[in-house]
């Protein structure tokens, strides 16, 4: 388990060395029907021909339409590959490189949610390193290579993969689900269509609004890393999240709602992708890739019972939090617990269940095993857990899974 004293020099380290990776922001198109300006806009950077990577539910609704039939008008050719699964795998990554390959394509244009997104950046970086296994690129930094040019349209407001380092990715074989974190695999174009999110039902629009949220809270609560920038973007979607959230779920025609939804994710994605995450999504991850969990659904779920369990150690940030939001509270702790309760109230608002009653007696060791790798010493949580810490929230979460009387 972790060394407190270690993952605290490690992070120190860490804080230098990002001064030097170079984050930064995709440029961005935004505005409805945005989207059908993409294909000129990548014509005039020389590319005549994309992978498209999307999924088959997407196809399947016609989503792409709008953005293939622009494609058509600006002769721009493009091979479409959407065999990819919700938490996508490494195999998905693998055969996505395989049709790259074998159609000579040029760039990737990712349209969808996070997990066409992912596989997109693995198809990019496994490109980039035709020898590397997909787990060989996970961790920090092991890409380290210019990718091919790549442009993100994401079709969910939650992940914010479109301006992050990270492409989340489960090993087929032993269902661990692992990043690839590299400032190289960073979209450098982003299109934030609101037009595109209309159709989400409202089951994703709430989880994958809540991964955002839960972006900007892990990212705000931690220590270290984070510049004003970084807290700015971090505060600014938290506060659109509170404001427009519960529009979205409620009307998910609200054009407005959509689009400052995903602007919220943007601006998460972007606080998380030097602030890091924590706790919430090193547990989570675990419960995707062993159960299938849908990644926003387990963020939803676990996210206010880190924030209960790390305590006074975070009062302060909820509280700024709070304040962002007008969230009223006596002092700075009522705060923390009044935003926390606010959490609490969204999900009971959205349908979300309490916990989880899907996790095996079995699998619990693991699951702590893989929380512990992904999350130290690189993320500078606000309290270092040992073992007993992990348990006890996997108890937390199997106790209100039990008491809710809800299969995940
Ligand atoms: N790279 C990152 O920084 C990052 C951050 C957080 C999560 N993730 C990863 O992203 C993945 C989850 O992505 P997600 O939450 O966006 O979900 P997703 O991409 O898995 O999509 C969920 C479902 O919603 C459907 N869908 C997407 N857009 C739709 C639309 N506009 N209308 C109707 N249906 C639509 C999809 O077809 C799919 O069935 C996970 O693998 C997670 O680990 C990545
Ligand atoms: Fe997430």
């Amino acid at each position: 388990m972790a060394n407190k004293l270690y993952c605290r020099t490690f992070q120190a380290g860490m804080k230098i060395g990002n001064y030097f990776l170079g984050y930064r922001t995709p440029e961005y198109i935004e505005g409805p029907g945005s989207v059908r300006k993409l294909p000129e806009m990548i014509r005039r950077r020389g590319v005549y021909k994309v992978l498209l990577v999307t999924d088959q539910s997407l196809l399947k609704l016609g989503l792409p339409d709008g953005l293939i039939k622009a494609m058509d008008e600006a002769r721009l050719e493009y091979v479409i590959f959407a065999d990819i699964q919700p938490n996508p795998t490494d195999e998905n990554v693998e055969e996505g490189y395989r049709v790259y390959k074998e159609n000579y394509c040029q760039g990737i244009v990712a349209f969808g949610g996070g997990s066409p997104i992912d596989c997109a950046k693995g198809i990019a970086a496994k490109n980039a390193h035709p020898k590397k296994t997909v787990s060989q690129m996970q961790g920090i930094l092991k890409v380290h290579k210019r990718i091919v040019p790549f442009w993100a349209v994401p079709t969910t407001a939650g992940t914010g993969s479109e301006t992050t380092l990270a492409a989340v990715i489960t090993e087929a074989k032993t269902h661990h689900k692992a990043s690839i974190n590299d400032p190289s695999i960073l979209p450098r174009y982003a299109v934030l269509d609101p037009e595109l999110t209309v159709g989400l039902p409202k089951k994703i629009t709430a989880t994958t609004g809540l991964d955002a949220l839960c972006h900007a809270v892990e990212a705000y609560t931690n220590r270290t890393y984070n510049t004003r920038e970084e807290n700015e973007r971090a505060l600014e979607a938290v506060r659109l999240i509170h404001d427009y959230l519960y529009k979205a779920y409620e009307d998910g025609s609200d054009l407005e709602a959509r689009e400052k939804m995903q602007l919220a994710a943007f601006h998460a994605g972007r606080a998380f992708t030097r602030g890091c995450v924590g706790y919430v999504h090193a547990v989570g991850h675990t419960l995707g890739g062993l159960y299938g969990v849908p990644h926003g659904l387990a963020m939803a779920v676990i996210l206010p019972h880190v924030m209960r369990q790390f305590g006074p150690a975070v009062y302060d940030r909820l509280a700024d939090l709070a304040d962002v939001c007008g969230i009223k509270g006596a002092d700075r702790k009522e705060k923390a617990e009044a935003f926390i309760a606010w959490i609490d109230e969204m999900k009971r608002k959205m349908d979300i269940p309490e916990g989880f009653d899907c996790i095996r007696d079995e699998d619990i060791d693991q699951i702590i095993k893989w929380a512990d790798k992904e999350a130290n010493p690189l993320y500078p949580v606000p309290v270092i857990w040992q073992y007993e810490d992990f348990r006890k929230l996997i108890e937390t979460l199997r106790t209100a899974g039990k008491e809710a009387g809800q299969p995940a």
